[in-house]
């Protein structure tokens, strides 16, 4: 360990001890004795004769194996070698910021350390849901307690942490937001850990701005700031000179290897790399980067046809493994097993949850696409959208440096090198600046935040983007005309959903349907239930047809749910219904949570029946009632015109409305090879006069198309609040 005065006085080097790992139990058992922690172990009493072991200090009870073979694992880690000096900075300071090559061991071991060395309560943020949890299952087996007791997580409807208990939490940093809605100043905790905050997302980005506001009431509380690269000098200026301390890891080369010409079908690459690999390469496990559940899904039945066709040929088959958010535990936990059967090549597809929140050991070859699925936001048309987009240049030293974790590997980019020089950004910009800020201000505003405009952001939004957020929320009613929350508002933001659907649920008891309001609005919060598998489409597509209500994709999926339910949640229906059963069953829980928390604020929870002639009408109601804003009017052609920003758009291929409805409320906007709009439905063009909001006053409208289509849809329908001369 050295340190390296530079002409920044703030920032401390520190380079890894090269002391070689502890590699037996009694090492391992003898240093945990000597060590000056509040944790140290203390001799479990003898039992049945046998020799008394070290024991575990949080719970007294004596080691498991399992602790001993992670134990080992854990103290190679740089940032363990470095954990007197980690420590000792954090509590000297406070504000660190610790900058570490990912894999060094930033997530699993800072947190813990910590509390060993006397904090008493501790959050530690995620982006990433699938990363909190993966990384809380593993700190609490590598310290041998039962995960949801002294080490927890907790993410968007899941709690696995005890009030009391729990003192290491890992928690995503949107749900750490929320819990200041109850804590404005997070007195709970004495250390607060926001970790990859280099991901900037929207989430961190507040909490940074709130933290910074909270430091200065609350004189005892610690803070780091960890992140896997660059913009460090950043963090610390902004938390006003913050010391940066730098962990290096260890880091094997990687030999890069660009395509010799433009890729235009990257799936095919991939697969045409893979067998490259397999076939020619020697041993090592594989990494591949895509950008979603389907793309993933796809690529993971071609790879494992083709090992099925060619294992007997190429000797090791391969074992392919999915890796993306919505996968359940069991399943994302196969990613960090020893390979089946023994001899097998893992080759795991995963999306760019890979490329710093989760580390993988043992990959040597990474085969990166160069794209990844971002949010971008058009503040002049108010639309956000997910669009798979060029990755940047950082992203890519990311990417291509998970191949040399455990020794030299090889990252096959699937783009020329000139197009990496040339069309990749050199750093993504942070979500801030690229979303839809109505959440974000409604967020302040419930923090009693009122100045906006001043809030200490890293990167503050335009103010246009400001005003436009506060101008929806002004329609949405979540604030009046002076700009203060309503009742509504407040209670809008008790839901940890996006506002829209906030609102079609609080609305919804009004219209007399909150009971399929509730299970729309689960099912909207999960992935996408239909299966689709490219050689079953047809099938798929005809089994769908028994759910269908034709005039709408959202009471389709209420029906959907209701079968689901219905058949007991049975697999095997699923299958046979080409219904995705993990997600409908995360839908069970999701509206079991929004139900309990809907009658929590007195709502009433109201069906009109099953046998209800009207009952879709209503559902379409509740989902106008929250999504006002996003609707859409058929142009002659073949398109729609949504309302305001006039965009032409279509409905989406997977959309079940066949017939042509003059006026349209939809759920998404999306951009593939065109502009879609998905989930949608039929809604009649009165209705929208009849909305509690100032939103379809014809006196907001300039002359043009959508003023047009309302006038229109105000004749026929016979309306008198028509402003029109
Ligand atoms: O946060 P950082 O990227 O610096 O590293 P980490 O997530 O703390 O990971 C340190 C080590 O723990 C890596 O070698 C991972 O492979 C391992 N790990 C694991 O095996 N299983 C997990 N669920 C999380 C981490
Ligand atoms: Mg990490």
């Amino acid at each position: 360990m050295t340190h390296v005065p530079s002409e920044d006085s703030h920032k401390i080097q520190v380079s890894t001890a090269k002391s070689p790992p502890p590699n037996s139990k009694r090492t391992i058992a003898h240093e945990l004795e000597s060590m000056e922690t509040s944790a140290r172990p203390s001799r479990c009493r003898e039992t049945n004769g046998g020799p008394a072991g070290p024991c575990n200090p949080w719970t007294g009870k004596p080691f498991s194996s399992l602790y001993y073979q992670l134990e080992e694992k854990r103290r190679a880690l740089p940032v363990f070698q470095e954990r007197e000096r980690i420590v000792e900075i954090v509590k000297r300071n406070r504000v660190v910021v610790l900058q570490g090559e990912t894999g060094s061991g930033k997530t699993t071991q800072v947190p813990r350390l910590l509390l060993e060395a006397g904090f008493q309560r501790i959050a530690c943020t995620q982006p990433r849901r699938i990363a909190a949890v993966s990384v809380a299952t593993r700190v609490a087996h590598e310290m041998d307690v039962r995960l949801g007791e002294l080490v927890g997580y907790t993410i968007r409807f899941e709690d696995v942490s005890h009030p009391k208990l729990t003192r290491l939490k890992y928690v995503t940093d949107g749900m750490l937001l929320r819990e200041a809605f109850q804590d404005d100043r997070l007195s709970r905790y004495d250390c607060i850990i926001l970790d990859e905050a280099h991901e900037r997302t929207l989430s961190t980005d507040v909490l940074m701005g709130l933290l910074k506001g909270i430091l200065k009431q609350r004189p005892e509380l610690h803070m780091v700031v960890m992140s896997a690269t660059l913009e460090r000098d950043h963090f610390c200026t902004y938390f006003d000179h913050a010391p940066l301390l730098n962990v290096s890891g260890r880091m094997h080369p990687v030999d890069i290897r660009f395509a010799e010409r433009p890729v235009f079908d990257y799936l095919f690459a991939v697969e045409q790399q893979v067998r490259q690999i397999h076939e020619n390469e020697p041993a090592g496990d594989v990494l591949i980067f895509l950008t979603g559940e389907e793309e993933i899904e796809d690529m993971c039945s071609r790879l494992r046809h083709y090992s099925r066709a060619t294992a007997r040929k190429h000797g090791a088959p391969l074992q392919v493994l999915p890796l993306y958010s919505a996968l359940p535990m069991s399943v994302q936990e196969r990613v960090f097993e020893p390979p089946r059967p023994p001899e097998a090549r893992k080759v795991i597809v995963a999306t760019n949850v890979a490329e710093t929140s989760i580390t993988i050991d043992g990959i040597t070859y990474v085969i990166d696409p160069g794209f990844a699925k971002v949010k971008i936001y058009n503040p002049s048309t108010r639309v956000e959208s997910l669009l798979v987009s060029p990755i940047s240049q950082d992203s890519a030293r990311q990417r291509a440096g998970r191949a040399g974790r455990t020794r030299p590997g090889i990252c096959y980019r699937l783009y020329t090198e000139e197009a990496f020089r040339t069309e990749l950004p050199a750093r993504s910009h942070p979500e801030i600046l690229r979303s839809n800020l109505c959440n974000v201000v409604l967020t302040l505003k419930k923090l009693g935040i009122h100045d906006l405009i001043h809030f200490d952001f890293m990167d503050p939004p335009a103010p246009d983007t400001m005003i436009r957020a506060l101008e929806m929320l002004f329609y949405l009613g979540a604030v009046d005309e002076e700009v203060e929350l309503t009742q509504l508002g407040r209670q809008m933001a008790e839901f940890p959903l996006d506002i829209q659907i906030a609102r079609m649920l609080l609305e919804s008891p009004r219209h007399g349907s909150s009971n399929e309001a509730i299970t729309l609005a689960a099912m909207l919060s999960v992935p996408n239930v239909f299966l689709r598998p490219r050689q079953q489409a047809d099938e798929a597509d005809a089994r769908k047809q028994r759910f269908v209500v034709s005039d709408s994709d959202h009471a389709t999926l209420v029906r959907v749910f209701e079968a689901f339910m219905d058949h007991g949640c049975d697999r095997q229906w699923c299958a046979e219904n080409y219904l995705n059963d993990r997600a409908l069953m995360h839908a069970v829980n999701i509206r079991r949570q929004l139900e309990l928390m809907m009658q929590r604020m007195g709502l009433r929870i109201c069906s009109p029946g099953r046998r209800a002639p009207d009952r879709w009408i209503r559902l379409r109601r509740c989902v106008l009632e929250g999504f006002f804003s996003q609707t859409a009017f058929w142009m002659r052609r073949r398109d729609y015109l949504t309302i305001r920003d006039e965009q032409l758009v279509g409905l989406h291929p997977s959309s079940v409305i066949r017939h042509r409805p003059s006026w349209v409320v939809f759920h998404e906007f999306v951009l593939t090879t065109g502009s879609y709009i998905r989930t949608v439905s039929q809604i009649e063009p009165k209705w929208l006069f009849e909305l509690p909001t100032k939103y379809y006053d014809l006196l907001e409208y300039k002359e043009g198309a959508s003023r047009r289509a309302l006038e229109l849809a105000a004749r026929l329908t016979g309306q008198r609040r028509s402003a029109a001369p």
